[in-house]
């Protein structure tokens, strides 16, 4: 039987019929009540829709919690029954899981389907293509320009993906080599990461938005057999070279040791042109020039459950990138299964997520997720505010989008751009709305809930990580009744706790650190490299636990409200960055001393950079000096890293034994001046006034 502490409804029985919920029946958002939160939000509850829930694949709490029950009591029974809608080629061993969460024990260990045989591009399209979906559309692609477009069917997919396979093995691509993937969201992109799953080869895909000395770490990191780019892309207004970055990575990782033979380059007319890119003969091939000459079929390369199937690298509190590696079986399970139920997917859907493929996002819920379950993906290469803040809402009624699934940073800007750029399209396809990244606020919720979805779409604000491959706490569209601004409920087989500073779990409402009590299908199972510090990072702070690194509450109806990082990782527009990265970054400068970096909350950004900066002795401040600082961001890490603000500090404040105090910091950043606290244990207790002088310099 579940525990009570392991009940997620426990305190939710009362709510079976709710009736009575802040402002009066709210299940229809009135417009009037905009950006004015109810007094209190836990009592805002957002009532499913009755012909909506009638079809929703869970119907009711009963539902949810019957078979929430079975993933907790049984998690064997009930994951294998879902592994088994995919295709083994032989099945796993008698035992569907295998861990040990508890340093004290010995190593971290996770395992999900040992012994079992199969391959994940196969499962996203042969097995779909036999169940009869050859035919079905699987990527619509809308370019950055309006009217720029394609589709691939996924009979025509699967010829794509097995000629990228054909022509990786013919360079010499084996099963367990890195493959490193720097491409933008060209349906080349997914069509690359399939074509690595299929043939066992590990893909990184690394951001296009990442600068060459961030693409060169990891590329030193992994060892890649192959590079695989493209000549320019176009973001918006803007044309940016990728080619260039990659030449310099390929070169500063050639001073590290680690030489790369093949760039495999594909030709994007619209942003460059061919003879335009800068070239090295023998290394460089143009995609254009050698895939279409390979055979549309390739067989598959099959993998056990438990071999890598990509390494993606995140921010962590150091400077070094961590490699989040996953594996095969678990994920392929875990991605399927929470697309399937978060969206409520059916196989009528057009299904459109916003994030890029080089992030988790674009793993699980552009590729893996949605294609398992043959859906139609649309894949967009553009910006939304671009030509016009409308382009979402004219992209969703050019292709009847019925899952839009997006950021709070991009409901936040949108919602600043006026109504009028939403009300003026139909979006009468909507039927699901989805968030993810960070926490969205009520307003912003409030406003996607009412002006996006014309108050008849449930909203799934996921909340997951890099980490967790795929969604943790997520509302269940027609299940249970919504809170806005709450995640809401644990996924299947997810029991997440709530525990204080000593790592003692709390009971009933609380608020603490989120942690996880046992393996889920589709969580890491290391750090690529490094098991120390994936066990030091993340099982060691409390142990018998992972760790998330999020702070949380759960309120009186067990709802949890994520409250953000309680690490030193900021999350900008979503962006996950190591304050220590840019600190880095900007410590690299040859006229910086030191540096401070915090996260202060942003209007749009939900969190912005604010960098505190010592110069070298005798150098003195200037606003050319200020551009550089931040040049030399974009350049060590990326454009989304930049310091929003810098800020001269003559000092820092630091404890006699010279750490900096973050704390005081962070309420100079943002203005809480009578909120200082002690300063008095400080080396130098007068900076802190010398900073606050500093402050709009
Ligand atoms: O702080 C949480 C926040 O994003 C972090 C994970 O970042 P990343 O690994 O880059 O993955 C982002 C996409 C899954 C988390 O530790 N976060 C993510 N989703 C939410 C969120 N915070 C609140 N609510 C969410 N729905």
């Amino acid at each position: 039987n579940l525990t009570t502490s392991t009940n997620p409804l426990r305190h939710v029985e009362s709510m079976k019929h709710p009736q009575s919920v802040a402002g009066g029946n709210i299940s229809k958002l009135n417009a009037v009540t905009l950006g004015e939160a109810p007094a209190s939000e836990e009592n805002a509850l957002v009532l499913p829709n009755k012909e909506f829930s009638s079809k929703a694949h869970v119907q009711s709490p009963e539902q949810y919690l019957e078979m929430y029950k079975r993933s907790i009591e049984d998690p064997a029974g009930f994951w294998s029954d879902i592994a088994s809608e995919f295709y083994w080629k032989q099945k796993w061993s008698d035992k569907v899981c295998d861990e040990n969460f508890d340093v004290r024990k010995g190593r971290i260990k996770i395992e999900w389907f040992k012994g079992g045989i199969t391959n994940i591009c196969y499962n996203c399209l042969d097995r779909n293509i036999e169940a009869g979906l050859g035919d079905k559309v699987a990527i619509l692609w809308e370019g950055n320009e309006p009217g720029m477009d394609g589709t691939l069917t996924y009979n025509q997919l699967l010829h794509q993906v097995c000629q990228v396979a054909n022509y990786l093995k013919d360079i010499g691509v084996k099963k367990g080599d890195a493959v490193i993937i720097y491409l933008p969201m060209l349906m080349e992109l997914p069509i690359t990461m399939l074509a690595c799953a299929r043939i066992g080869a590990v893909h990184s895909v690394v951001f296009a938005g990442f600068s060459a000395e961030s693409l060169a770490q990891r590329i030193i990191d992994c060892k890649p057999k192959v590079v695989i780019t493209c000549n320019a892309v176009k973001r918006g207004p803007k044309t940016i070279n990728l080619k260039d970055i990659v030449d310099t990575a390929i070169y500063q990782s050639a001073q590290n040791g680690v030489s790369i033979d093949v760039c495999l380059t594909y030709d994007n007319p619209v942003a460059m042109k061919r003879e335009d890119t800068k070239w090295q003969e023998g290394r460089d091939i143009w995609w254009q020039d050698v895939i279409p000459r390979y055979p549309t079929t390739c067989p598959v390369e099959w993998v056990d459950a438990e071999d890598p199937l990509f390494l993606l690298y995140t921010s962590g509190s150091t400077g070094k990138p961590k490699g989040v590696l996953h594996t095969t079986g678990g994920y392929m399970v875990y991605t399927a299964t929470t697309f399937k139920y978060a969206f409520d997917y059916k196989p009528s859907d057009v299904y459109w997520c916003t994030a890029d493929c080089g992030w988790i996002t674009g793993h699980s819920y552009v590729t893996y997720g949605p294609m398992l379950n043959g859906a139609t993906v649309l894949v967009f290469e553009g910006v939304p505010n671009y030509p016009d803040p409308g382009r979402s809402w004219d992209i969703v009624d050019k292709y009847k989008v019925t899952i839009f699934y997006t950021a709070p940073t991009l409901v936040r800007s949108l919602m600043r751009d006026g109504d009028e750029n939403v009300t003026r399209y139909s979006r009468k396809s909507l039927r699901v709305l989805g968030s993810v990244g960070e926490p969205i606020n009520p307003s912003a919720w409030r406003w996607f809930f009412n002006v996006v979805g014309d108050s008849t779409c449930p909203i799934s604000d996921t909340w997951w990580q890099t980490e967790t491959g795929g969604f943790m706490i997520t509302p269940l569209p027609g299940a249970w009744p919504q809170k806005p601004g709450s995640a809401t409920l644990p996924f299947f087989g997810v029991q997440p706790i709530i525990v204080n500073e000593k790592g003692v779990e709390l009971e009933g409402e609380c608020s603490g650190y989120l942690c996880i009590k046992k393996s889920w299908p589709g969580a890491f199972r290391t750090l690529y490299g490094d098991h120390e510090r994936y066990e030091t990072t993340y099982f060691k702070p409390f142990p018998g636990y992972y760790f998330s690194g999020d702070g949380c509450r759960r309120d009186k109806d067990g709802y949890h409200w994520l409250t953000g990082r309680v690490d030193d990782v900021i999350n900008v527009s979503g962006h996950r960055i190591g304050t220590a990265e840019v600190e880095s970054a900007l410590v690299s400068h040859p006229q910086c001393a030191e540096a401070a970096v915090v996260g202060i909350e942003h209007e749009v950004k939900g969190q912005g950079i604010y960098a505190f900066v010592t110069l070298v002795d005798g150098v003195p401040y200037s606003e050319e000096l200020r551009k550089s600082l931040i040049l030399a961001v974009r350049n060590q890490i990326g454009a989304f890293a930049a310091p929003y603000k810098i800020h001269w500090a003559p000092g820092l404040p630091k404890t006699r034994s010279g750490k900096i105090m973050r704390r005081i910091l962070r309420k100079i950043a943002s203005r809480q001046l009578d909120e200082l606290g002690d300063t008095s244990t400080l080396a130098d207790p007068s900076v802190v006034k010398q900073l606050i002088e500093l402050a709009d310099c």
